[in-house]
């Protein structure tokens, strides 16, 4: 459910705005995943999941794929990427990382899409649809069309690994920036899981839905997937950055800190308390 300005006109999904917001955003997206530990730990349980799902030679689209961070995995894993992203800058810059990195080969054709409408993909045209870091959170209230989009361009039986911004889990990891918006907009957000210029006026940056994991697991459900996996970006380090600095160092200590941050993030208490909730289904 979308807020509601007073004029009562709710703010809609614009793919002129969402585009600008992650031109300008630039290669800072190529940064996200790696700035502090708690940013690692996402990156690894993300990755993951795409180990687990993605087989060597699958076929998959890679919507909102960004600067490339998981554009290089799936193509380590053998896999032969469509790139797509609404923002001609990402795909610049996902184009010259791949160059970079040399996992170019592993790229189809990179290819300015909006999730909204994939028109120019047949029906059953991939294995897998991945649509990592948001971009059902950035179509507001045509996250229903979105959704419905990636599922039909995926084979029957095939697999949608995505990522969703998670409600509590963010005010979990920005509980002093939560703190510090007014009362009253907190409630409008925290009732919607919109954050909106209605929800929260003087807001920069981009608009989203914030999910719980129960409204995802029964949104999902409600298209007749089967759920194979469903998990926090991440739990027990969330806010323990300083302390995090120190074992990233310790290769023993932080591969017991992945190990076990993998496990406690898909245990259904942990599920809301990540930045991301971390969703994988089966098309029947
Ligand atoms: C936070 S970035 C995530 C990038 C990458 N998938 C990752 O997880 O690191 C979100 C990406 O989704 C793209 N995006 C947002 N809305 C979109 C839409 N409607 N259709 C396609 N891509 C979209 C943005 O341009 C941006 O590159």
């Amino acid at each position: 459910m979308s807020g509601e300005t007073e004029a009562g006109e709710a703010t809609r999904y614009s793919a002129e705005s969402i585009e600008g917001y992650f031109g300008q955003y630039g290669d800072r997206e190529w940064q996200r995943l790696v700035e502090t530990p708690v940013d690692e730990v996402s990156l690894h349980i993300h990755t993951h999941y795409l180990r687990k799902h993605v087989l060597a030679g699958a076929r998959v689209l890679e919507i909102g794929a960004g600067a490339g961070r998981f554009t290089q995995v799936l193509a380590d894993l053998g896999a032969r990427v469509l790139v797509a992203d609404i923002s001609a800058v990402q795909l610049e810059l996902n184009k010259r990382h791949a160059h970079e990195y040399g996992f170019a080969d592993a790229v189809e054709d990179w290819q300015q899409v909006d999730i909204c409408d994939m028109s120019r993909y047949g029906d059953g045209s991939f294995d897998r649809v991945v649509a990592y870091g948001g971009p059902l959170s950035y179509v507001l209230d045509r996250r229903d069309v979105a959704l419905g989009e990636c599922l039909r361009v995926l084979r029957s039986g095939g697999a949608l690994l995505s990522s969703v911004m998670s409600l509590w889990g963010s005010a979990h990891r920005h509980l002093q920036g939560v703190l510090a918006v007014p009362a009253e907009a907190n409630r409008r957000i925290i009732e919607t899981g919109d954050l909106l210029p209605e929800t929260f006026p003087g807001r920069e940056g981009s608009f989203m839905h914030l999910f719980r994991a129960g409204e995802l697991k029964e949104w999902l459900a409600r298209t007749g997937v089967t759920l194979l996996d469903l998990s926090a970006s991440g739990c027990l380090s969330v806010g323990w950055e300083g302390a995090l600095e120190q074992i990233r160092d310790d290769p023993e200590a932080w591969g017991e800190l992945l190990r076990i941050e993998l496990e406690a993030s898909a245990e259904e208490g942990s599920l809301n308390m990540g930045t991301h909730l971390i969703a994988v289904v089966r098309k029947p």
